[in-house]
């Protein structure tokens, strides 16, 4: 797969509705490579005495999440700087991006919560970024019984609202009644199919219902002029950034230099 098979189809969809599946962005052999390598994450962060005091790290009946994995580990760095999924991201948002941080969101066999509708970008403390994309990968099958997405299409379009919280089904509605009514659409994913959406498109994932952990990796692009707005968020806080800084240096490499990363920036 490479940029050029996103098609126009694809472009045009995304710009509709905020997300896109796009099939196959790895091949089914590197998201069961990548799903070992996540799985052996997941057990190192937990097997860490430190793990109930990191920030990065998120342990609850909805997901384990860990943030930033690509400064964690070298196979999760190759994953969220992989070349087809950043030129498919920088394709479908029509602008130059570069990386806000990825995260690990793995929903455990059996663990019967979903993640409720919301929007990602009101978490983020970002100015100067109309348009941010995530990459959601599957690292396994993912049908509908194991813990995949559904949009409401078009829900993009929502500017302005405040956070919305994953833990609560009425969160969402509540603030925006009119998307209760709008309609939804699921995307069951084969392993190392993606579906790309918009920082603004509400989105839910349904619980694992299964005896085989759900595991993605989601890999979220921002503009390469986003500035930091003084908000809360365990990425930027430990940067003791000023209200309007630039986002940038090697927290946030630009997509055109994911190449370039040895045992640091060339
Ligand atoms: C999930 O995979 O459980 C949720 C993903 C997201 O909110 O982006
Ligand atoms: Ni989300």
């Amino acid at each position: 797969m490479n940029a050029s098979e996103i098609t126009s189809e694809m472009e045009i969809e995304y710009e509709r509705d905020g997300f896109v599946r796009v099939p196959a962005v790895i091949t089914p052999d590197e998201a069961a490579h990548y799903f070992e390598a996540g799985t052996r994450l997941i057990e190192r962060v937990r097997a860490d005495a430190a793990t109930p005091d990191d920030p990065e790290v998120t342990d609850i009946d909805i997901f384990i999440q860990i943030v930033n994995t690509w400064q964690r580990d070298d196979e999760m760095r190759r994953l969220t700087f992989h070349p087809n999924v950043a030129a498919a991201a920088e394709r479908l948002a029509g602008t130059q991006l570069r990386l806000w941080h990825d995260h690990i969101l793995c929903k455990m066999p059996r663990n019967q919560a979903s993640t409720e509708f919301h929007q990602d970008q009101p978490y983020w403390p970002h100015r100067d970024c109309p348009d941010p994309i995530s990459a959601w990968i599957a690292l396994c099958d993912v049908p509908v019984e194991r813990g995949c997405m559904t949009f409401l299409p078009g829900s993009h379009r929502k500017t302005d609202l405040p956070v919305q919280h994953l833990n609560d089904p009425r969160s969402l509605f509540s603030i925006c009644p009119e998307l209760e009514y709008s309609p939804r659409v699921t995307v069951p994913l084969k392993a190392g199919d993606c579906t790309f959406h918009h920082g603004r498109c509400a989105h839910m994932a349904t619980p694992n219902c299964t005896d085989l952990p759900r595991m993605a990796h989601v890999v979220i692009y921002m503009q390469r002029e986003t500035r930091y707005r003084k908000q809360d968020h365990v990425v930027t806080d430990p940067l003791s950034l000023e209200d309007g800084a630039a986002l940038n240096g090697e927290m946030f490499p630009p997509v055109e230099k994911f190449g370039c990363w040895r045992a640091g920036w060339d």
